[in-house]
C-alpha cells in the first residue's frame, strides 16, 4: 500500500537493474580496463540485502527485474537470489525477473534460471568469430558461451543478442549476425557505444552511429517499424527475410531518456538515478540502520524525486576523456 514512484518528469520507475557483483571473467574492451581493480568482497550487498531492496522496489511498484554486472552468474550463491525473487512472480507482483549476461556460465545455470521464472534473457555477443571474440573480450572463449546458449534454448529460455557496434572490428558483420539470431529464433538488438569508463581508448575511434549500419542493412533487407515493446530502450524493426526482430539502442543519436522507467542499484546498495549521470543515493546506509523498511523506503524516494532529465553523453574530438569515470561494469549498463 505505499506509493508507485513517479519522478519529477511524470515518468514511473517500473524497471530496476541490479549490478550483482562488478566482477567480470571478461574484460570487454568498452566496457572495462585491462587492469580494472574490483570491490573489495566487504563492500557487497550480501544476497539477502539484495533480496531486501529489490522486495521494497516491487512493493513500490516495480514490475521488471533485471539482474546484470558485471557478470551476474559470477556472484557465489546468486541462484539463492534468483530463488527467493521469484516468489514475487508467483504472487503476481512481478513481470518479469531476468538477467543480462555474457554467457559463459549460462551451459552451468540455464536449467534452474529457468526454474525459477526466468523466461527471456539477453546475452552480450558482439561477434561470431573467435579470434575477434578473443580481442574483444581479452581472453574469452566463444564455444564457452555458444554452449551457454544451446543450454539456454535447450532448457526453454527466450534469448536477445546484444551486440555493441564497434567501429572497423564487428560492422561488417552485423548481417551474418543477425542471420545467425533469427535462424535460431532469437532477437538480435545492436547498442551505440557510450562513454563511460576510461577503457584506455579514444571512444570515437570505437563509435559508430546505428544509423549507419541500419541504412546498410536496408539496401539488403526490408526493415518494417514493429510497436514491439519490452520495458526497455530498444525499438525494433521486423526483418522481412528472415521474419526476425531486430532491435536498436540508439542513446547517442536518438535520445530515448524522455519515457526512461527505470533505475539502477549497484552492488554496493548505490542507486544510480540515470546511467549517464553520476548523482546517485546510497541505500546501504538506510537498510542497515534498521530492520524496517521505513529509512529505506525515504531514500529510495527522496532519490527519485530528483532523477535527472536524461543523459548527455557526447562523443567527439573534443572530448578524450570518458564522460563519466565510472565503467560499465559498475551499474550493469
Ligand atoms: P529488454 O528487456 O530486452 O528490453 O532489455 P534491456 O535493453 O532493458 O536490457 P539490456 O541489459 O539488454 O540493455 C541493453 C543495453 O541498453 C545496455 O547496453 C544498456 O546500457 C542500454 N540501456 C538500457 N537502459 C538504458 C538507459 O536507461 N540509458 C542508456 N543510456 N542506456 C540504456
Ligand atoms: N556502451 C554500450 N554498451 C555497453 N555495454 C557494456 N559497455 C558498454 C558501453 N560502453 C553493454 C554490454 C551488454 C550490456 C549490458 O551493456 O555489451 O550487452
Ligand atoms: Fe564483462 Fe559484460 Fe563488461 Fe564484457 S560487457 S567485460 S562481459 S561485464
Amino acid at each position: 500500500n505505499r506509493a508507485p514512484l513517479v519522478d519529477p518528469f511524470a515518468r514511473t520507475i517500473s524497471y530496476l537493474r541490479v549490478s550483482v557483483t562488478d566482477r567480470c571473467d571478461f574484460r570487454c574492451v568498452y566496457c572495462m580496463s585491462e587492469d580494472m581493480a574490483f570491490l573489495p568482497k566487504a563492500d557487497l550487498l550480501s544476497l539477502e540485502e539484495l533480496d531486501r531492496v529489490c522486495s521494497a522496489f516491487i512493493s513500490r511498484g516495480v514490475r521488471k527485474l533485471r539482474l546484470t554486472g558485471g557478470e551476474p552468474l559470477v556472484r557465489r550463491g546468486i541462484m539463492t537470489l534468483f530463488g527467493s525473487l521469484s516468489r514475487h512472480l508467483r504472487a503476481g507482483a512481478l513481470d518479469e525477473l531476468t538477467l543480462t549476461t555474457n554467457g559463459s556460465q549460462l551451459a552451468k545455470y540455464a536449467t534452474e534460471l529457468k526454474d525459477h521464472g526466468v523466461e527471456r534473457i539477453n546475452v552480450s555477443l558482439d561477434t561470431l568469430d573467435p579470434d575477434k571474440f578473443r580481442a574483444i573480450t581479452r581472453w574469452g572463449d566463444l564455444s564457452r558461451v555458444m554452449a551457454g546458449i544451446d543450454a539456454a534454448q535447450a532448457a526453454g529460455l527466450k534469448i536477445k543478442i546484444n551486440a555493441v557496434a564497434l567501429k572497423g572490428v564487428n560492422e561488417d558483420e552485423i548481417a551474418p549476425l543477425m542471420e545467425w539470431a533469427h535462424g535460431r529464433g532469437m532477437d538480435l538488438t545492436l547498442i551505440e557505444v557510450m562513454p563511460l569508463g576510461d577503457v584506455g581508448e579514444t571512444r570515437l575511434d570505437q563509435y559508430l552511429p546505428l544509423s549507419m549500419l541500419r541504412s546498410r542493412l536496408a539496401e539488403r533487407y526490408t526493415l518494417d517499424d514493429i510497436d514491439y515493446m519490452t520495458g526497455g530502450p530498444a525499438r525494433y524493426v521486423r526483418v522481412a527475410e528472415t521474419g526476425g526482430r531486430l532491435g536498436f539502442i540508439t542513446p547517442m543519436t536518438h535520445n530515448f531518456c524522455e519515457s526512461c522507467n527505470r533505475v539502477r542499484l549497484t552492488c554496493t546498495g548505490t542507486l544510480f538515478m540515470c546511467l549517464g549521470q553520476e548523482d546517485a543515493a546510497d541505500l546501504r546506509g538506510p537498510l542497515r540502520a534498521s530492520e524496517s523498511d521505513d529509512l529505506l523506503h525515504a531514500a529510495i524516494e527522496s532519490a527519485v524525486a530528483r532523477k535527472p532529465k536524461g543523459h548527455d553523453f557526447i562523443i567527439d574530438r573534443r572530448h578524450k576523456r570518458p564522460a563519466l569515470p565510472r565503467h560499465m561494469s559498475v551499474t550493469g549498463g
